[in-house]
């Protein structure tokens, strides 16, 4: 439970009204009277929306709680997410309009029109049949930020293919066992990616992986970065000679699927164990991220909309993926760091490309601001009309140069949170909300959120409190996959009716939302979501560690980082050079994000009775707090 139940009320922070220009052309104009119209009248609201889009056989029910939680949206309709995000478009003037632009890091340029886009999404959908993927089947995608990688997941769900996407970040064991959860047959791969001037090397690890889950059969593999690779005949294939067989016809037929249809499985920490498989479908995420993108960032057919997350995460699924195209926007994707070769390439991008609206998260924002304003001052950055942040709280000296520096005063920050599980924002700023910087102020429409205690009892304004959703919405996770137990205790299991966040919140006077962050042993490193029991079980399968736990402390750039305290075999002992052994391997097994900041080397690990690691106590030492209730430790 939240320790410090400081009563800080929030309700005077610095209020900052929305610019007059902003407010004049926003989608949305009016907050209060349709919230609660949305939550009056959830299937009014939601049954709008999804007329908004086109269904080759409409729903009989909106929502169908009968079965709860597992809940179902627009039941009995059909559609395909991929008609809506493409085929729709080709009937309009839009055929003819720019979907993506994209810059790669070494400077290389690829502009798709939706015409374009959707040739190719045919084409490789074409390929991906006559490998034999089919309607249910699960395609493993790992790649860089490239286009491919829209490609390839649209081509997919264009078929009624699901696919999970695992990031470019991650390492070998992390996608091994990914690949073993879904049982993929096929892989989509590259030879690498760029990242501040060196090569990712995504073939050498992909080889790795397969090595260990051998479900594998085809691996499909973009050239990239060029250099020399394995290639394993019989099983491997290039992207481009596939695309270039007769076999790659382009046109393709657009699968009409069922709204609760599989569309993606996206793997995530969780508490314990294994990353958990997060389910969406076609219908419900569909609606839901159409709806939050037009909202929320006004999304408008002369914008041009850089989304800078990557598409292995979910802010790529539903931002730079899915709803820009549902809402037939102009995208722009950036393969590489944000630093190079010199820390104005982002400004130099949203200069060149004339972007009018920039979602990152804090921690970026932070590495930016650490340079200094003289880089971006050197850019015209005056094509900006709306700012967006996501993935963690964002500190208030961080907004503010981001609302003055970059935004020059004139564009509100649309602070989102929201989770993968929940599909899209969940509570946000509309451009048209007073801005309290830090807080992700109020629920999106047909979103009631609560601050609650151990009792599930909302607490006063201003006590800090266990965040949780008490309703459905149709981007909600559907369940886990091949776990539905897991879904139901882990999400529903905690307070009767409620679904539970892992986050907590306070609620200000005002009805602000102010999320602090987890409570529960997941991490956000830069934003991104990571378990302690995946470091620890990548540093617990080096053969010198007998036992390791990892937990998060506050670090000025990422939010959070890894520290971790590990109890080697009898008779080693530590020093620098296994310290950066077992970095490297922790690299090496889940990726570079995983690497902890430190370690220690102790000789005992403070545990329950029962034998868990009491990660809270070692949290406390470590930031020199009280100890609280240390009952039931075991020594
Ligand atoms: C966790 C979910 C990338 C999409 C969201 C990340 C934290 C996210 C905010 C925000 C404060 C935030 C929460 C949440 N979080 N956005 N605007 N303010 N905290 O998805 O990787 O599933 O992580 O990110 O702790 O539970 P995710």
């Amino acid at each position: 439970m939240p320790s410090n139940q400081k009563k800080t009320n929030n309700a005077n922070a610095e209020l900052y009204n929305p610019p007059s220009q902003v407010v004049s052309q926003a989608n949305v104009k009016e907050y209060e009277k349709l919230y609660q119209l949305s939550l009056d009248d959830p299937s009014g609201f939601w049954g709008e929306r999804a007329e908004e889009l086109e269904w080759f056989a409409p729903w009989n029910k909106v929502i169908d709680d009968s079965r709860k939680p597992f809940y179902q949206w627009f039941v009995g309709g059909k559609t395909n997410i991929v008609h809506n995000a493409l085929d729709r478009h080709l009937k309009t003037a839009r055929k003819n309009k720019v979907a993506l632009i994209w810059e790669g890091e070494p400077g290389d340029t690829r502009m798709y029109s939706y015409f374009s886009l959707n040739r190719e999404v045919c084409k490789f959908a074409n390929v991906l049949k006559s490998l034999g993927v089919k309607k249910g089947d699960i395609v493993t995608i790992y790649l860089p930020r490239i286009p491919e990688q829209v490609i390839t997941m649209l081509a997919c769900a264009k078929i009624g293919a699901a696919h999970s996407v695992v990031y470019g970040g991650f390492s070998v064991e992390a996608l091994a066992e990914r690949i073993e959860d879904a049982q993929s047959r096929v892989l989509i791969t590259a030879d690498g990616g760029w990242i501040r001037g060196n090569i990712v090397k995504l073939k050498d690890i992909t080889d790795e992986a397969v090595a260990r889950q051998p479900t594998i059969e085809t691996c499909i593999v973009i050239r990239r970065t060029g250099q020399e690779i394995n290639m394993e005949s019989g099983r491997d294939y290039w992207y481009h000679d596939l695309m270039g067989l007769p076999i790659a016809a382009p046109n393709c037929p657009t699968e009409p699927m069922d709204a609760e249809d599989l569309l993606f499985i996206l793997y995530t920490s969780g508490t314990t164990g294994r990353p958990k498989g997060i389910v969406h479908t076609h219908g419900g995420y569909m609606v839901y991220t159409y709806t939050t993108l037009k909202y929320v960032f006004d999304i408008k057919d002369e914008d041009r909309w850089w989304c800078a997350a990557d598409p292995g995460w979910i802010t790529g699924h539903s931002y730079i993926v899915y709803s820009p195209l549902l809402n037939g926007a102009t995208s722009f994707m950036y393969e590489g760091a944000l630093n190079y070769p010199y820390p104005n390439r982002w400004w130099q991008l949203v200069e060149k490309y004339g972007i009018t609206i920039l979602y990152t998260a804090p921690t970026a924002i932070r590495g930016l601001m650490r340079f200094g304003d003289a880089w971006p001052n050197r850019h015209d950055l005056t094509s900006l009309r709306l700012l967006g942040s996501v993935g963690e709280p964002i500190n208030p000296e961080a907004w503010r140069w981001y609302h003055t520096v970059i935004g020059k005063g004139n564009c509100p920050i649309m602070d989102t949170w929201w989770q993968t599980e929940t599909g899209g924002f969940m509570i946000t700023p509309l451009p048209i909300t007073p801005l309290k910087p830090g807080s992700a102020t109020k629920p999106f429409f047909g979103i009631e959120v609560d601050v609650v205690d151990e009792d599930g009892k909302t607490v006063t304004d201003g006590d800090e409190g266990f965040l949780v959703v008490k309703r459905p919405w149709p981007g909600m996770l559907r369940t886990l996959y091949k776990d539905p137990d897991r879904y139901k205790e882990q999400y529903w299991g905690k307070f009767k009716g409620m679904y539970q966040t892992g986050d907590s919140a306070r609620r200000d006077a005002d009805g602000y939302v102010w999320v602090i962050g987890r409570i529960d042993d997941v991490i956000k490193v830069s934003g991104y979501r990571l378990g302690t029991a995946e470091v620890e079980s990548a540093l617990v399968s080096h053969p010198d560690v007998t036992e390791a736990a990892a937990i998060g402390l506050p670090h000025e750039l990422k939010g959070n980082a890894i520290h971790t305290y590990v109890i080697l075999r009898a008779g080693l002992e530590g020093n620098d050079k296994l310290v950066e052994i077992l970095k490297e391997h922790v690299g090496h097994e889940l990726g570079p994000i995983a690497k902890p900041e430190s370690i220690t080397f102790v000789s005992s690990l403070p545990k329950t009775r029962s034998g868990k690691i009491m990660r809270r106590l070692l949290r406390a030492r470590a930031l020199g707090q009280p100890e609280g209730d240390i009952s039931t430790l075991e020594d």
